[in-house]
């Protein structure tokens, strides 16, 4: 074993550096048996330079982030600071004084992966971000690793565990959505403006990576169309219950039927309760994948938390070292087949649309001709009468996104639909 350590620049010392930190030291004899070298952490930049960190030095830490980069006798640079900048510029200028990385930042790699692929590439450097999505679970490495072998159609997942603990509990409990935010907020599930987890912003982030890597293809943020889950109500999930179902924030891309065009979306769907994502409970994250040879897999576990998030960047801190050692890098961005990425309109799935309407004779058949006219096929029909009114409950057979959508436009201009209550997407059967 090499006895001159590896230096590692920890840039960010919060929920998950404390724990790389804190495991670095704790573990550091069976890291340093298993990467060949002993790891040293040679610095931690932070911004409150005065708050105490158990465990780490105090000579050791630093506010100057930049410098600690520029170093130059640093090997590895661990970036979980977060956000764009300085995150950005601090893993570019790494790179430049010849460094590798390890990140856990969705956001930046969303928006700049290939960017921040093509300046790892330029000096022979490793960028490795197991962590980035879905906390713990090791799915980066098997897409690209594992897998790389195969044909992935498609990857969908539940990969934001604060949404799936709500949407849990409003499945437990019956609870509307303000109510299970409000539990998941006090219980520290949720974050005080909790609007990146329930707007899908983040599960975006992490489908435009997986995506990326799934389908050897450039898929930027703005690719990924994304809905939340705060219009989910308690109805729609009795609605989702009478079908076998329940509902899960999803993020789904998938290969198209001619395998000409890729897809990547985010919002709520209907799934049976026997499909595997729909016993993924709690905060959770679970991704299912399917390919051509494999068939299909599924990952499981934690999706966030320190040491959970922790364990998935000292993974990659491991092989990066020992990439390192052996004077090589693992495999970079690998966007070959550069597929075009299909709008929204293109998808295709089934849909539960509950209507309002007038409760007389012909309704039905008024709304059937809707359908039939904008060529979306009825699987079941559901209607309930009371006072004059009813609703309507219409479960589609496969259709494209666009097709619906021109169907619901025609269902609102009906004399007889007094109103469009919800419209859910079936996924997983
Ligand atoms: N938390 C999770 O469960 C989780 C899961 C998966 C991925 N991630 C990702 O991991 C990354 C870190 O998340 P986190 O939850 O650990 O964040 P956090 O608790 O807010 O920690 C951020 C750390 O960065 C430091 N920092 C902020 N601005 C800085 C600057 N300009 N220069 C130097 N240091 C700076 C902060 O310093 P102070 O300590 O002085 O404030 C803090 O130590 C993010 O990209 C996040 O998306 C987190």
């Amino acid at each position: 074993m090499r006895t001159r350590p590896l230096k590692v620049a920890l840039l960010g010392c919060g929920v998950v550096g404390s724990e790389v930190a804190r495991i670095m030291t704790t573990h550091a004899d069976d890291l340093a048996a298993r990467i060949g070298a002993p790891v040293e952490l040679a610095g931690v930049a932070v911004r409150r330079p005065s708050k105490v960190r158990e465990g780490i030095a105090p000579e050791l830490v630093t506010t100057d982030a930049t410098a600690l980069v520029k170093r130059g006798d640093i090997d590895v640079v661990v970036e979980v600071i977060g956000g764009i900048e300085p995150a950005r510029t601090l893993i570019t200028t790494a790179f430049e004084y010849g460094a590798s990385v390890v990140s856990a930042n969705k956001a930046l790699l969303a928006q700049d992966g290939a960017a921040l692929h093509a300046a790892a590439e330029d000096h022979d450097a490793d960028l490795y971000y197991e962590a980035a999505v879905a906390g713990a679970i090791p799915l980066i490495r098997p897409l690209r690793e594992s897998l790389a072998g195969d044909k992935i159609n498609r990857v969908m997942g539940i990969v934001n565990g604060t949404t799936n603990f709500i949407l849990d509990k409003m499945d437990s409990t019956g609870a509307g959505y303000q109510e299970a935010l409000d539990e998941a907020t006090a219980l520290g599930y949720a974050e005080a403006d909790p609007t990146a987890d329930v707007e899908g912003f983040d599960a975006a982030a992490k489908a435009a990576i997986l995506a990326g890597i799934a389908f050897h293809t450039r898929v930027r943020l703005d690719d990924v169309y994304r809905e939340g889950m705060t219009e989910v109500t308690a109805a729609d999930f009795a609605s989702a219950k009478e079908m076998g179902c329940t509902i899960k924030l999803l993020a789904i891309c998938e290969r198209a039927a001619d395998g000409a065009s890729v897809t990547a979306r985010v919002h709520p769907a209907m799934i049976p309760l026997s499909h595997p994502l729909a016993s993924v409970r709690g905060a959770y994250n679970a991704v299912f994948v399917e390919s051509d040879a494999a068939g299909q897999l599924m990952f499981y576990g934690p999706g966030a938390g320190g040491a959970p998030t922790a364990s998935a960047v000292l993974g990659d801190l491991v092989a990066v070292c020992r990439n390192r050692l052996n004077g090589a890098t693992g495999p970079g961005e690998s966007a070959y087949a550069a597929l075009p990425v299909s709008p929204m309109g293109d998808s295709v799935t089934r849909y539960h649309i509950s209507l309002d309407v007038a409760d007389k004779p012909g309704v039905l058949a008024q709304v059937a001709t809707v359908f039939a006219e904008h060529g979306v096929s009825i699987d079941t029909v559901r209607q309930q009468g009371k006072d004059g009114e009813a609703s309507l409950v219409v479960v589609t057979h496969r259709a494209s996104d666009a097709s619906l959508s021109g169907t619901v436009e025609a269902l609102r201009s009906l004399d007889t639909v007094r109103g469009v209550a919800s419209i859910m997407r079936v996924e997983g059967e």
